[in-house]
Order: structure tokens, then C-alpha cells, then sequence
């Protein structure tokens, strides 16, 4: 089993032909204070690239619960897991208010946003933003070679438009493809007074 074997027989919902780098996991988990977290989501981890990452970071006592569509991956991910703090949920990202009912510290994304239809793309964002806590932080990667097409330019407005700050990484070289990350903090729904934002808010090219 492969994210590639994956991506021949459900292309739009893998979005990936390989798993993503140790570069990549590492500039998808920095400057997030996983260390701090006590609950964090990843949405589709896949074969588990980024969940080792996520997992080397997190304090004793932290709950990591991974949130996988397919079948096939989460039937790995448990076994590659076992004993671990991961919780390995199969359902959609869709769903995430009824899959983690719990303010949420942490969500580390590797869904393939520029694949899929721009309602759904929302739908999750509303999820994800919706179940985030007060100091809440959200990563997600995009290929470079996407970044100019209209579903990658969609995403970045409507992740802007939920959270008080939004930064994007210098492209990750060493990745099949390339890639880069956007880091967002705080839901706009628990947004502090405008001025102790003021200067901090930037928006995605
Ligand atoms: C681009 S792959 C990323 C895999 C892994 N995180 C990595 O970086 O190597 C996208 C993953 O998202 C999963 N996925 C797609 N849509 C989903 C959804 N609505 N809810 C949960 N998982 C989903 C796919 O099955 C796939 O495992």
C-alpha cells in the first residue's frame, strides 16, 4: 500500500502521489507550540509522514487524533501507531465538530485543498475553525506548482477570512513536488479587540 497505489485509484481525494518529506513534516509542525498542545488534530495523515513529526513534539499526556477518509490509511496508520498517543478516527474532515468535540489547540492539515470542490474546501474551514480554541493554530501545505490556480487562490481567501493571521513558508525545496506552508493562528470567532492585531495580519499572495 502507497499514497501513489492510493492516488491511481482515488486521485481527487489523495491528492498526492508521495508521501510528504521530513522538510516538509518539519516546516508543517514548527512554531505551532505543539510542545504546549494538549489536543491536537491532524486531518489526513495519510500513510503517517507528518504524524511521526506531530508526535516527536508533543508533551507527555497530549492526545493527537487523526482524522483519515480512507480506509486503506487508516488501517495502516493504526497498526504503524499502535501504543502511541494517536487516535486514529476514519470519517471526513467534514465532520470534525462531531469527531472531536472539544476545543482543539492544534490542527496540522495535509488535505488536498486545491483538488477538491470549493464548497467542501469551506465546509472544513468552518469545521476546523469552528473547533479551535482560543489559541488556536492551524498548518497546511500546497504544492507549488498550484499556487496560482484559482481553487489554490480560493483556499487562501477563505483561510484568510477565518483567522486573524495567516503567514506562508519559503517554498520547501526538498519535496516531490515542492511546497509551501501556510500557518494560521487564532479563529476569527475568538478574535481579541482589532488593534492587537493591527499590525500582525497578513494576507496570502
Ligand atoms: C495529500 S495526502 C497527504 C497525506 C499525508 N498527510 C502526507 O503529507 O504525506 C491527502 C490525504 O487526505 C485524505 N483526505 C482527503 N479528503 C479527506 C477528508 N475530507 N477527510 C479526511 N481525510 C481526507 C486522503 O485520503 C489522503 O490521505
Amino acid at each position: 500500500m502507497s499514497i501513489m497505489r492510493e492516488f491511481l485509484r482515488r486521485p481527487r481525494l489523495t491528492g498526492a502521489v508521495a508521501p510528504s518529506s521530513p522538510s516538509l513534516a518539519q516546516a508543517m509542525t514548527s512554531g505551532l507550540g505543539l510542545d504546549r498542545a494538549e489536543v491536537v488534530v491532524e486531518l489526513g495523515p495519510g500513510t503517517g509522514a507528518i504524524t511521526g513529526a506531530i508526535l516527536r513534539q508533543l508533551a507527555p499526556g497530549a492526545r493527537l487524533v487523526a482524522v483519515e477518509l480512507n480506509r486503506v490509511f487508516t488501517g495502516r496508520l493504526a497498526d504503524r501507531y499502535r501504543d502511541s498517543a494517536v487516535e486514529v478516527v476514519e470519517g471526513s474532515a467534514e465532520d470534525l465538530a462531531t469527531l472531536v468535540p472539544y476545543p482543539v489547540d492544534v490542527i496540522v492539515s495535509g488535505l488536498p485543498w486545491t483538488v477538491m470542490p470549493h464548497e467542501r474546501q469551506r465546509r472544513i474551514l468552518d469545521a476546523a475553525a469552528g473547533v479551535l480554541g482560543p489559541s488556536g493554530r492551524f498548518s497546511t501545505f500546497a504544492y507549488v506548482h498550484t499556487a496560482w490556480t484559482p481553487p489554490a487562490r480560493r483556499f487562501a481567501a477563505e483561510l484568510a477570512a477565518r483567522f486573524a493571521t495567516v503567514e506562508r513558508s519559503r517554498v520547501v525545496w526538498p519535496n516531490v513536488p515542492p511546497a509551501y506552508v501556510h500557518r494560521a493562528a487564532l479563529p476569527l470567532h475568538e478574535r481579541p479587540p482589532a488593534t492587537a492585531f493591527a499590525n500582525t495580519l497578513t494576507a496570502p499572495p
